[in-house]
C-alpha cells in the first residue's frame, strides 16, 4: 500500500530523509481492526521521529503519522485514538508506563490502512469533515487535556497560550474560547498575532511583551524561548502546563525562585484519553468549533507539509489526504 515512512534518521535535515511510497499491507492481531485512512495530519512529533526522538532505529522502516480519520471495517465513519495501552493496563490512558503513539512502535497513520486496537476507534460526527476530524487525536486532544483535565481551567479564568501559530497553539487558543476563558496569546510573528485575534484570542502579544494582567494558567510548548515569560506572567497559585518544548529543553533559568515564591504549579502533560477524545469530539460538535487548517495536501506531496512545518511556516494543521 501507499504510505509516508522513515527509514533513517537525520537530526540536522529530517526532511531530506523522508520516504514517500509503498510499504506492505498490515497484518490485523486480535482485537485490533483495520481503518481506512480518509484523512491524516502532520504534528511535530512526525518530524521529532525523522530525527531518531521517541523513534528506535530497531522499529525502522516505520510509518509516520499518530493522526486519522477514515471509514472501520463496517462502513463507519470514524477517528483515531492515537495512544495505544499495553493490554493488561485499566488505568488513564496516559500514565501506562508500557504505553505508545501510533508510529513509535506500531505503523502509523500515512497509509491507506493503519491497524488499530478496536477500543481506540470514536465515531466522527456526520457534521465534521474527514479533514477537521483527522486533527483531533494528537494536537487537539493534547490541547483539550492541558486546558481542562491538567489545567483544571473553568469559564471566566484568563489563560496565556504561547506560539500561536503551531497546531497545538491554535486548538488551545480554539478550544480555550469555546470553554468560556479569556484568552491571550502570544507570537514571534505579527501576521500570526493578527491571526490569532481572528482565531479567537482576545488579545495578543509580541513573545516576551509584558501582559496587562497576570494569568491564571499559561500553556506552554515552546519551552526555552518562553519559559521565562510563561512563568512571570503566572499570579500566584497559577499554573504552567507544559506538554512541550518546540525551541529547546535545556532552560537559561528555570525561575525556580519565583516558582516557591509564588507558589506556581507546574503540571505536564501528555495526549489525552479515549473518553477524553471522545468529549472532545462531543464539544466540536456542540459548539461548531472546528480546527483550523493551513493546507490540505494529498499524501504523495508530504514532503511539502514537513518542509513547511519544519520551517515554522505554518498557522493550524497540515492534512493530508489519501
Ligand atoms: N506531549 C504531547 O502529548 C504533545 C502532543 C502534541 C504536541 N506536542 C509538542 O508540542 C510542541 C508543539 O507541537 P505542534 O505540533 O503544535 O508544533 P508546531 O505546529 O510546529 O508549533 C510550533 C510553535 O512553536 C512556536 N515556536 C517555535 N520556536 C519558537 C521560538 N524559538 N520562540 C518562540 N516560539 C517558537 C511557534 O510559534 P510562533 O511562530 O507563533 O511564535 C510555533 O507556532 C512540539 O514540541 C510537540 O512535540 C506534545
Amino acid at each position: 500500500m501507499f504510505a509516508v515512512y522513515a527509514d533513517e534518521f537525520s537530526s540536522d535535515d529530517p526532511v531530506s530523509v523522508l520516504k514517500v511510497g509503498e510499504r506492505p499491507d498490515p497484518v490485523v492481531p486480535d482485537g485490533w481492526a483495520r481503518v481506512s485512512v480518509q484523512a491524516a495530519s502532520l504534528n511535530h512529533h512526525d518530524l521529532w521521529s525523522l530525527r531518531g526522538v521517541g523513534l528506535r532505529q530497531e522499529a525502522l522502516p516505520m510509518i509516520l503519522g499518530c493522526d486519522a480519520a477514515g471509514y472501520d471495517e463496517d462502513g463507519n465513519e470514524v477517528v483515531v485514538h492515537a495512544v495505544v495501552n499495553d493490554p493488561s493496563w485499566t488505568g488513564d490512558d496516559t500514565l501506562d508506563p508500557k504505553r505508545s503513539i501510533l508510529s513509535e512502535r506500531h505503523q502509523g497513520t500515512f497509509a491507506e490502512t493503519v491497524v488499530v486496537p478496536r477500543r481506540n476507534i470514536v465515531r466522527k460526527p456526520a457534521t465534521m469533515s474527514f479533514e477537521e476530524a483527522a486533527c483531533l487525536p494528537t494536537a487537539w486532544l493534547t490541547a483539550y487535556r492541558m486546558l481542562f483535565t491538567q489545567g483544571g481551567l473553568k469559564a471566566g479564568d484568563t489563560v496565556l497560550v504561547q506560539g500561536a501559530g503551531g497546531g497545538v497553539a491554535t486548538a488551545l487558543i480554539s478550544l480555550a474560547r469555546a470553554g468560556g476563558l479569556r484568552v491571550f496569546a502570544t507570537s514571534r510573528d505579527e501576521a500570526k498575532r493578527a491571526r490569532a485575534l481572528e482565531l479567537g484570542a482576545h488579545e495578543v502579544f509580541e513573545s516576551g511583551a509584558r501582559l496587562p494582567i497576570k494569568v491564571d494558567a499559561v500553556m506552554e510548548t515552546v519551552g526555552r524561548a518562553t519559559w521565562s515569560h510563561s512563568i512571570r506572567s503566572l499570579r500566584p497559585g497559577g499554573a504552567i502546563v507544559i506538554s512541550g518544548t518546540t525551541s529547546g529543553a535545556q532552560l537559561d533559568d528555570a525561575e525556580l525562585t519565583r516558582i516557591f515564591f509564588l507558589q506556581l504549579r507546574v503540571v505536564g502533560s501528555t495526549m489525552g484519553t479515549r473518553e477524553e477524545l471522545a468529549a472532545l469530539v462531543n464539544l466540536c460538535d456542540a459548539t461548531g468549533v472546528r480546527p483550523l487548517i493551513d493546507r490540505t495536501l494529498p499524501m504523495t506531496e508530504a514532503r511539502e507539509g514537513f518542509a513547511a512545518m519544519a520551517a515554522g511556516d505554518l498557522f493550524g494543521k497540515v492534512v493530508l489526504t489519501r
